[in-house]
């Protein structure tokens, strides 16, 4: 279940989160952030935040709150939003948070980690802002209208690569490669489809450049429940594209069934 360890870092109360919820929206019309609004370097938390899933201004993401969010705007099962958002109060600074705000997601190799899709690595200064020139690198890989799992892999590959290269604090440890593969599945899980292991790029390169679900392309959440085995078997089919061997891959849902053999371990 690399999914499950996948967006993990951690929490208290800090001056800047306040001690009462905040309203959500009931239209969920998407809108930039405010001056004070505090964003992070997950693109999908900060687009459930332009969208008022989240609290618009990024502060006080607690348990109900993120349950609320990925359920409503993502049909996550809260289950799975769970398990996230417990993963995710590390990324509060204080000892047994029980809130983050987007803003404490930009702490360095806590959840935030090196070698990102569309940002830059923190040694290069700005490690949450988008970054054209880094999502270039990896969508020079994203070579086809429907993106499958090869073309998610070889783009977190080149950047792994490209951060080893130039970074010299570059890190990567196993654990930051568990929550980098359920991020780089992510576009399979919400925006594609993991029975065929595939996602159409448009929807996938507007929501990383603009922070936006994108309805008016044609995008509505999945009617199926986003269930924590789902999100698991998202990251798997990234885990297997990501090998550089040649050997049969497993690369949608499909295929693991075709096969159910002893290919998976
Ligand atoms: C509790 C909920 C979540 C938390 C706390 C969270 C946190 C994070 C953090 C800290 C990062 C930065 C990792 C990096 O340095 O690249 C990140 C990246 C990412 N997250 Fe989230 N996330 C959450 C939910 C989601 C969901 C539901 C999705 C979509 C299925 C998602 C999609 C992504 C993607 C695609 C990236 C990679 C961005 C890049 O590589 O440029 N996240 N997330
Ligand atoms: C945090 O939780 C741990 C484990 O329950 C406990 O031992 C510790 O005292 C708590 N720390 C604070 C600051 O509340």
């Amino acid at each position: 279940m690399k999914f499950t360890t996948l967006f993990t870092v951690a929490s208290a109360f800090v001056p800047e989160s306040g001690l009462h919820n905040h309203g959500r929206d009931s239209t969920f019309e998407w809108a930039p952030p405010g001056p004070d609004g505090l964003r992070g370097p997950c693109p999908m938390m900060n687009s459930l935040a332009n969208h008022g899933f989240l609290a618009r201004d990024g502060r006080n993401v607690n348990l109900e709150n993120a349950v609320f969010a990925l359920n409503t705007g993502l049909n996550f099962h809260p289950d799975l939003a769970t398990v996230m958002f417990h993963a995710a109060t590390v990324a509060n600074p204080e000892p047994n948070a029980t809130f983050f705000t987007l803003g404490h997601l930009n702490r360095h190799n806590v959840l935030e980690h090196d070698a990102s899709m569309s940002r830059l690595d923190a040694h290069f200064e700005n490690n949450h802002l988008f970054n054209q020139e880094v999502f270039d690198e990896t969508t020079a890989y994203w070579t086809a209208p429907v993106l499958d799992a090869q073309m998610l892999a070889n783009g977190k590959l080149i950047r792994q690569i490209n951060s080893r290269a130039a970074n010299p604090d570059s890190t990567f440890t196993r654990r930051v490669d568990a929550f980098s593969t359920g991020e780089v599945a992510a576009p399979l899980i919400v925006f594609g489809d993991l029975d065929t292991g595939t996602a159409p790029k448009a929807l996938v390169e507007y929501f990383f450049q603009n922070e936006r679900l994108p309805y008016h392309l044609g995008w509505s959440k999945s009617t199926e429940s986003i269930t924590l085995q789902r999100a698991g078997l998202g990251s798997e089919i990234i885990h297997n594209a990501t090998s550089l061997l040649t050997d049969r891959i497993v690369t949608s849902a499909r295929e693991r069934r075709d096969l159910h053999s002893g290919l998976y371990h």
